[in-house]
């Protein structure tokens, strides 16, 4: 049982979780909310979002205004609340209060991506058994700029200062605020209602409500995360690409785990959703995208450029094959260099070798495709042989037409096959034919004109040339 499903099982009472969604991400320099910057192929806050899944039923997202993409990721069963202005982080918990009701509040922010779930169970049962107002999770890192600072007095946390907000001496604090926080519900709507915007934002800060706590003899406790990178926030894109090489790390680790060979990590990318059976073999430089499921016993050779598409067992992709949305089927060969683009579908056995297109191509058991060729918008059978050069003319300039091609045909090479176009079973077309009528099962047809030989022609043009003085 992996940690989602144990977790799944136990669910923790009383429990609100609450992420924080709406802020714009400026620091990322992008028209796309941060929350929605993919990280490993999944958007920041589906990270988040799953982890909250495993631990609560009641989650609430506070979303910005315009935020239509962010509320498609929230998704169903999770409140979407709307933070119309957006005022800093504790305006935006405000805004989960009518949905947030009673009980425990967890606040997540929605730009810290490797959180655990163990960690916040271990958070949560921390807060209920010392029977605190309010539990902050906190890191203790070697670069804290940029971060909220805990404060502490006679070793109780006392109150958050944001960084730029800091002294000097402050400032040299290590322990961080990680934006993670436990709260009694009432207590926190209270002291949220007494958060001023005197800071260099201007922003009613959350982390405020740690010192208002305190000072009304509330039990403040901390936690620290056992691994201080579950604890880092992305703020702009470098921070993104760090992240990102950490998450990518831990999928590779959790294949290599399952069974699956990767030759070198380090130039391996492989996203989050991607599922790989044991006994594969990744070689270097290959990517791995979307939802994408490979088989077992399987070879991805150097080069492949992977997204969601599925593979069967025992299917051997040789270098440099791209595959998008489309589906490989047990024992099928691919490449080196062979392309395969949206919704085609290559039959168990099948081999579609060296630069070889398929696009919307449906390809039977045991086909072979060798070499060189546009298959598109096609229907092909099983055991059908596709020489060199095979041309399917599926665009009159205006319209797309099906190619159907009935088990066992042979289609010789360099034919050009003009849609729509029918070829029966076991029918044979004659290398270097241009097809533009049905053709029956088990006929030969071929187009060609008539070859003329002329006999002994080319030695009697050297012998004129020859007797010709040179100028
Ligand atoms: C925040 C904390 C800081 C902590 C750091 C950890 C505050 C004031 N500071 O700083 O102490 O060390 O996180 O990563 O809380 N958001 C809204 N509405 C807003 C503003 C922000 O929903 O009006 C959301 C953002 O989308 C983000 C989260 O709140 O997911 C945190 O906001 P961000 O601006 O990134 O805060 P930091 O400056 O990183
Ligand atoms: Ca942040």
């Amino acid at each position: 049982m992996d940690v989602w499903d144990r977790m799944n099982n136990t669910k923790m009472k009383d429990l609100t979780i609450v992420i924080l969604a709406a802020g714009e991400g400026k620091r990322m320099r992008s028209r796309q909310p941060k929350v929605l910057h993919p990280l490993c192929g999944r958007p920041l806050l589906a990270y988040g979002l799953r982890t909250a899944r495993a631990l609560a039923d009641r989650i609430v997202v506070v979303v910005g205004p315009t935020a239509d993409g962010v509320r498609a990721v929230a998704g169903e069963g999770v409140t979407v609340v709307e933070q119309r202005e957006r005022l800093g982080t504790g305006h935006a918990v405000l805004q989960a209060r009518p949905a947030g009701g009673e009980g425990t509040i967890l606040v997540l922010p929605g730009d810290t991506p490797l959180l655990s779930g163990e960690t916040l169970e271990r958070l949560v049962r921390h807060h209920r058994s010392t029977g605190a107002v309010a539990t902050v999770l906190t890191a203790v890192v070697d670069r804290p700029q940029g971060y909220g600072r805990i404060l502490r007095q006679s070793g109780r946390v006392k109150r958050i200062v944001e960084d730029r907000d800091a002294t000097d001496d402050q400032k040299k604090i290590v322990e961080i605020n990680t934006s993670v926080y436990c709260l009694e519900a009432k207590r926190l709507w209270k002291a949220l209602a007494e958060v001023k915007p005197d800071n260099d934002q201007g922003e009613y800060y959350l982390t405020d409500v740690i010192g208002i706590l305190a000072r009304a003899g509330g039990r403040i406790e901390a936690v620290a995360a056992p691994d201080p990178v579950e604890a880092l926030g992305i703020n702009d894109r470098k921070q993104l690409a760090a992240l990102a090489a950490i998450q990518r790390r831990r999928i590779l680790d959790r294949l290599m785990e399952a069974g699956v060979t990767i030759l070198d990590p380090a130039s391996t990318y492989i996203e989050d959703a991607v599922t790989i059976g044991p006994d594969s073999v990744v070689y270097p430089q290959v990517v791995l995208e979307g939802a994408t499921a490979i088989g077992s016993e399987c070879v991805v050779a150097s080069g492949c450029h992977v997204t969601a598409s599925r593979l069967g067992d025992r299917v051997r992709l040789k270098p440099y094959c791209v595959l998008t949305d489309s589906v490989v089927e047990d024992g099928a060969v691919l490449g080196p260099f062979c392309h395969l683009r949206p919704k085609s579908h290559v039959g168990a056995g099948a081999e579609i070798g060296n630069f070889i297109e398929l696009k919307k191509a449906r390809v039977g058991r045991k086909t072979k495709a060798h070499h060189v060729g546009y298959l598109g918008d096609a229907v092909i059978g099983d055991h059908v042989n596709i020489g060199a050069g095979t041309i399917f003319v599926n665009y009159d300039g205006a319209a797309k037409h099906q190619t159907v091609v009935g088990d066992g045909a042979f289609v010789g090479s360099n034919s050009s096959l003009v849609a729509p176009l029918t070829v029966g079973e076991g029918a044979y077309i004659a290398a270097g034919s241009v097809i533009t009528k049905d053709v029956p099962a088990d006929a030969l047809v071929l187009e060609r004109s008539p070859l003329v030989v002329k006999e002994g022609w080319a030695a009697r043009r050297r012998a004129t040339r020859a007797a010709k003085p040179k100028e």
